[in-house]
């Protein structure tokens, strides 16, 4: 395909750079920053734009960096780490604003805050892997590692810059470890869990075969492993090995107020904990003065619970998820914080929940929304019947996002504000809190 040389005027959600062609049409280019003239190789043409690789930076912008990880550009995890954090989390700040100036119509978008993440590497809290038999005649006989980008293949990684190093130090033991090479051929995946009140892991693997207990709990040699689970099927983990683990096995977490949260494996956490807790905490101050509050998607209970623990007038505090396992590590993280009465947790959809809320004529003088990336849309219309005055919508999708608050407009609310939280350094995704307050 033909090579050209074009200016890049801006990134746009999903990080690549947008340009335009000599014949006017977009051009989307990966890889570049606002500003620089790039020469590149039109790799597929649609009817309104053009997708392109990088092949040369003619000339760079100020806010080039030289990315650190070996695996960036193949593994597709990161799109911004040729970019240095500081412009990382400007260029989100302006990709927020246009997609709510397009897709919300908003001419003037209330941003009232922008929180950058305490850590640029090294903050996730979980790693999720592959494995597949190697290629090579070197030991070992298996590979893990993330899907490489635009491919199935999986790329064999040996650390991953953007995890906890408890993570990355267990992810380097398992290449060793004598009976994961025996398990190996029959696991497709596992998950390495971090438990940062403990700084030890949790390991999780997607099994053919019912492996033996002792195998199972002889990974537990592994430094920083405190315990092991495996599913055969289904999605309830088979463990914990060793049998007595502390709390089931579960991971532990230092929430708002000292709270200690209590979860299971492949229990919903948000990703980067130090960010978790500002919002936690910006939360905690816009829901001040509220009395009834009710979580369409508490997870593990995550925002209800310090609500529930501190918030002075609160009264009533009800959440649900369609997770039953969430459900019960938030009924389990209750009793152990002394939080029992405090609130009501149930397995439930947000949209059952609502039409029981309706039914009931229960009102919430704050509604919580936190849906998974494909967003809320088909609950919005009830919210007008349950949402008295407050809605705290937490996305990290923010084209979706966009689409609901429009909705929520046209229902009767009020956008107060939006606030941006920098969860996913060095990747284009980003976590955003809207603030909707219903019309006198
Ligand atoms: C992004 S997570 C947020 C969970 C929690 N707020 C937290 O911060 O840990 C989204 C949650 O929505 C739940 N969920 C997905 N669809 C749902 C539905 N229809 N009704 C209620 N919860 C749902 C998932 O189980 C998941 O726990």
């Amino acid at each position: 395909m033909k090579t050209e040389v074009v200016e890049i005027e801006k990134l746009i959600f999903g990080g690549v750079g947008l340009g335009r062609l000599a014949n006017g049409k977009v051009v989307l280019v990966p890889y570049v920053l606002p500003g620089e003239r790039v020469k590149i190789r039109i790799t597929s043409e649609a009817k309104d734009y053009a997708e392109a690789e990088l092949l040369e930076v003619i000339s760079q912008a100020k806010d080039r960096v030289e990315p650190p990880c070996p695996y960036y550009g193949t593994c597709g995890g990161c799109q911004l780490q040729h970019v240095s954090y500081q412009r990382q989390v400007e260029l989100k700040k302006e990709i927020l604003l246009d997609i709510f100036q397009r897709q919300a119509g908003l001419s003037d978008v209330p941003l009232l805050g922008v929180y950058p993440s305490s850590k640029s590497f090294h903050y996730r809290n979980r790693l999720r892997l592959h494995v597949e038999a190697s290629s090579t005649l070197e030991p070992p006989p298996f590979k893990l590692g993330f899907v490489k980008w635009k491919s199935h293949k999986v790329l064999r990684i040996e650390e991953c810059l953007l995890a906890n190093e408890t993570l990355n130090s267990v992810l380097k033991s398992l290449y060793h470890h004598p009976t994961f090479m025996v398990l190996s051929p029959y696991v497709k995946r596992v998950r390495i869990e971090h438990s940062p009140a403990e700084d030890k892991a949790t390991l999780i693997f997607w099994t053919m075969i019912k492996p033996l207990p002792r195998d199972v709990e002889s990974l537990l040699t592994i430094q920083d492993l405190k315990s092991v689970f495996y599913i055969l099927r289904g999605t309830r983990p088979e463990g914990p090995f060793p049998k007595d683990a502390p709390y089931g096995g579960r991971r532990l977490f230092k929430a708002l107020f000292d709270l200690t949260y209590y979860v299971q494996p492949g229990v919903f956490v948000q990703t980067n904990w130090e960010v978790n807790l500002l919002i936690q905490q910006k939360m905690f101050e816009l829901a001040q003065g509220c009395e009834r509050v009710l979580d369409l998607h508490a997870g593990m209970g995550n925002f209800l619970l310090p609500l529930a623990f501190k918030l002075p007038r609160g009264e009533e505090f009800l959440g649900v998820d369609t997770d039953p396992r969430a459900i019960e590590d938030g009924l389990y993280t209750a009793k152990k914080n002394n939080l029992n009465g405090r609130l009501d947790l149930r397995t439930m959809s947000s949209h059952a929940c609502l039409h029981e809320m309706i039914k009931e004529g229960r009102t919430f003088d704050l509604v919580l929304l936190d849906p998974p990336r494909g967003g809320c849309k088909d609950i919005l219309r009830y919210l007008p019947n349950v949402a008295e005055r407050h809605i705290l919508y937490l996305s990290c999708d923010p084209p979706t996002l966009a689409r609901d608050v429009k909705v929520l407009l046209s229902l009767g609310f009020d956008l107060q504000g939006l606030y941006l939280f920098d969860m996913f350094p060095q990747s284009y995704h980003l976590e955003v809190l809207a603030h909707l307050v219903r019309k006198a």
